[in-house]
Order: structure tokens, then C-alpha cells, then sequence
């Protein structure tokens, strides 16, 4: 089985490579290294001692993906590839349209006409919006706040009406909560440009050095420190999700959207003490005004991945810190 990896370069397309070599697949990654560097391709290629064909192509440019269907027999497709920050998505959010939306249709377009219609597809928990209550499940109301979330939502919507005008497609969506920690190697992780956007990034780098003191946006939300609450969910068993994912594809024909959270949140405060637990690290930090668009507390209920795709998130907090802060000892300027 030849699957191809769209934004294998990055952080979850990365690891999601390793399991799947390790799982047997044969896999060709395209990757216009817009977000991230050569050097993860390598390195995959390193922890597996398998190789693969690496193409760096914009789905944008449509010819170049034609080429590259008519080159392989593909079986499925895992569609990783976006950008992804939603502060740059308000400045630019021509460019996100353009290059999340257009570059999927281009990919449904070209899979399309070389016949290959199984998908895989990289959605959001921010596709939620602000949730009236928690957990989280599939059939809540969706709604959005800035670009980047609507990109997310508008390809679900476009999904759903390419399976309604035909219905030969097999279409997972997966709604991933938070993933953060790494390769247990060390090899591969996180690699943010300039200053990390996310939380568990900036930890890391605070605990590095690299960044004087952490800031907590917010602890009067209806949280149990006031804190926000998060699904933390590690990558590992994020993409373990995705081959689950892909196995259904093969069994059963439709359209079925998943979460793929662990069903339990933490706080703010939480991940600073138990990543300071696990390394003995002190994480300075200030309290600070919540920050624009933030929700106080989202958690999946991760049932129906476990009903239907026999898929579960295994690891632990503890166990997201330490390969975290691993990644991060291993190589304190990322892939840079
Ligand atoms: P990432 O930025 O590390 O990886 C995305 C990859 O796609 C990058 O390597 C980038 O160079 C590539 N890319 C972007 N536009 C492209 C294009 N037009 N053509 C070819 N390659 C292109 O991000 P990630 O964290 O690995 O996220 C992967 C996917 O999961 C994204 O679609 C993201 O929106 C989604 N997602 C991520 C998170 C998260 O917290 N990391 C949460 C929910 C959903
Ligand atoms: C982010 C994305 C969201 C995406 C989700 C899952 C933003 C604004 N939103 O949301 O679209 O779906 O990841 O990947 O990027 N925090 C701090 N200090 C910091 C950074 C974060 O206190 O320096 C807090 C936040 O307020 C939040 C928690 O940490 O309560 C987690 O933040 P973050 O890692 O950015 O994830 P999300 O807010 O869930």
C-alpha cells in the first residue's frame, strides 16, 4: 500500500510518516517546506532505516501534483498540509484561504481524476468553537472565530459535498484537540518559527533558556485555577489515530468525522507543574490578560474514535513532558 503524505515535513506529518513506515507502508511526502525544514525528512529516514520519495511541491501547483499521481499508484491520501497559525491568519487571510482551501481542492481535484478517493483529513477541535459544555462530541454545533478555523471548517463542508455528488469517496475527518510531545527518539518534534504560539513550545523553550519567563493568558476563566483547559493528547498516539483511520478506510465506505483527544483536560498551571516535575526545571511565569479569541476550557469525549476505529490515546501527561522536553534538550534550535 502506497500512501501519500501531504506536509510530511511537519510536525504531525512527520511522525505520522515514522508509524506508518514502521507500520509497513510504503509512503511518497510532498511538502513545500513552507513551515518546516529537509532536515525532518532525514530524520525520519534515520529512526525508520527505510527510505522514501520526497517531492518539495505546492499543492497549489496543480501540474506538479498531476505528475506526481501519474507516477505512483497511490492508495490513500494523508492530508496534513496548511498553515496553521490563527493570530497570521487574521493579518493574511487571503493567503490562508488561498493556500489551505485551494490547495485541498487541488488535491480532491487531482486524486479525482487518477481515481484515487480514500482521504485523510488533518481538521481541528477549533472547528467548535467556544462549546456550550465539555466533553466535547462530534455532533456538537460548529462554529468559528478567525480564518484559519473557518479554512478548517469550509474544507469539512467541501468534503462532505464531494461525498454527497459521489459517493465511491472514503473520507475520515479528524479533529485533533492539542498534540504535543514528540518522537521517543528525540529525533523529531516541534519545530516553531520565531516566537512559539502554542503553549507547550514556549515552555519548552523557556526551560532551554531561549525565553526569559512563560505568560499565562488568563486565570479568571470558570476553571478550577482559572486556568485554560486543554485536551493535551501526545503525537504518538495522535497519528496511531490516523492508521486507524486509514485501516477503516479500507473496510467501510462514507464520510465519518472523529475526535482525537484523550477525553481528559488540564490546566495552564498543571502542564507548568508537571513539566516542571518531569525535567526539575523551574518555569518562571506571570499571570497575564486572557488572550484574544482563547476559550476557557475544551476537552474531547474521544468515544466514538474508540467505538469505531478500536483507537485510544495511551500515553500520559507526564510521558507528553518528557518527550517534549527531550526533543527540545536534543535540539535547542529546532531543525535550525
Ligand atoms: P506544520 O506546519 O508543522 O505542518 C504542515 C506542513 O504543511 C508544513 O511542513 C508546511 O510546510 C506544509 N505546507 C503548508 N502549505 C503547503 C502547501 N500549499 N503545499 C505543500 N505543503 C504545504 O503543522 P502541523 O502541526 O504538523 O499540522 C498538520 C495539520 O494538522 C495542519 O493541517 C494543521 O492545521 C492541523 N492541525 C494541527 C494542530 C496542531 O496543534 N499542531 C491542531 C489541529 C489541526
Ligand atoms: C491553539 C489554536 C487553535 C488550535 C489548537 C489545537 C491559537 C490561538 N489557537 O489553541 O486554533 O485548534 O491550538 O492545536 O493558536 N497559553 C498561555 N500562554 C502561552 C500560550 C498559551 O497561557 O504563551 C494558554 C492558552 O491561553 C490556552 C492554553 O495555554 O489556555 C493552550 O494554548 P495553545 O497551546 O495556544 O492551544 P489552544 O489555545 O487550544
Amino acid at each position: 500500500m502506497t500512501i501519500l503524505v501531504t506536509g510530511g515535513a511537519g510536525f504531525i506529518g512527520s511522525h505520522a510518516s515514522v508509524e506508518l513506515l514502521e507500520k509497513g507502508y510504503d509512503i511518497v511526502v510532498v511538502d513545500n517546506l513552507s513551515n518546516s525544514e529537509i532536515d525532518s525528512i532525514n530524520r525520519v529516514k534515520e529512526i525508520t532505516g527505510k527510505d522514501f520519495p520526497f517531492y518539495q511541491y505546492d499543492l497549489l501547483d496543480y501540474e506538479s501534483l498531476k505528475k506526481l499521481f501519474a507516477s505512483y499508484n497511490f492508495d490513500a491520501v494523508m492530508h496534513f498540509a496548511g498553515l496553521k497559525a490563527v493570530g497570521e491568519s487574521v493579518e493574511i487571510p487571503l493567503e490562508y484561504y488561498h493556500n489551505n482551501i485551494t490547495g485541498t481542492i487541488n488535491l480532491c481535484n487531482v486524486m479525482k481524476e487518477f481515481g484515487v478517493k480514500k482521504l485523510v483529513f488533518s481538521s481541528s477541535a477549533t472547528v467548535y468553537g467556544n462549546p456550550d459544555q465539555v466533553p466535547i462530541d462530534e455532533t456538537f454545533p460548529l462554529s468559528v472565530t478567525n480564518p484559519y478555523g473557518r479554512t478548517k471548517l469550509m474544507i469539512e463542508e467541501i468534503l462532505q459535498d464531494l461525498y454527497k455528488s459521489d459517493q465511491s469517496w472514503r473520507i475520515t475527518i479528524l479533529r485533533y484537540f492539542n498534540p504535543i510531545g514528540a518522537h521517543e527518539s528525540g529525533r523529531i518534534g516541534e519545530s516553531p518559527k520565531g516566537i512559539p504560539n502554542n503553549l507547550m513550545p514556549y515552555i519548552t523553550q523557556v526551560a532551554i533558556g531561549k525565553r526569559k519567563k512563560l505568560q499565562v493568558f488568563g486565570n479568571d476563566y470558570e476553571t478550577y485555577d482559572g486556568t485554560g483547559v486543554r485536551d493535551y493528547i501526545h503525537v504518538v498516539d495522535l497519528v496511531k489515530g490516523h492508521l486507524s483511520a486509514l485501516q477503516y478506510l479500507d473496510e467501510h465506505e462514507g464520510i465519518e468525522t472523529f475526535n482525537l483527544g484523550t477525553g481528559t483536560g488540564y490546566s495552564v498551571l498543571d502542564l507548568i507543574s508537571n513539566f516542571s516535575e518531569v525535567t526539575t526545571k523551574e518555569i518562571p511565569y506571570e499571570i497575564v490578560g486572557r488572550r484574544s479569541g482563547d476559550i476557557g476550557i475544551c476537552y474531547a469525549n474521544p468515544e466514538k474514535a474508540e467505538k469505531i476505529l478500536g483507537w485510544r490515546a495511551e500515553k500520559d501527561l507526564i510521558e507528553m513532558c518528557k518527550d517534549s522536553w527531550k526533543w527540545q534538550l536534543n535540539n535547542p534550535n529546532g531543525y535550525q
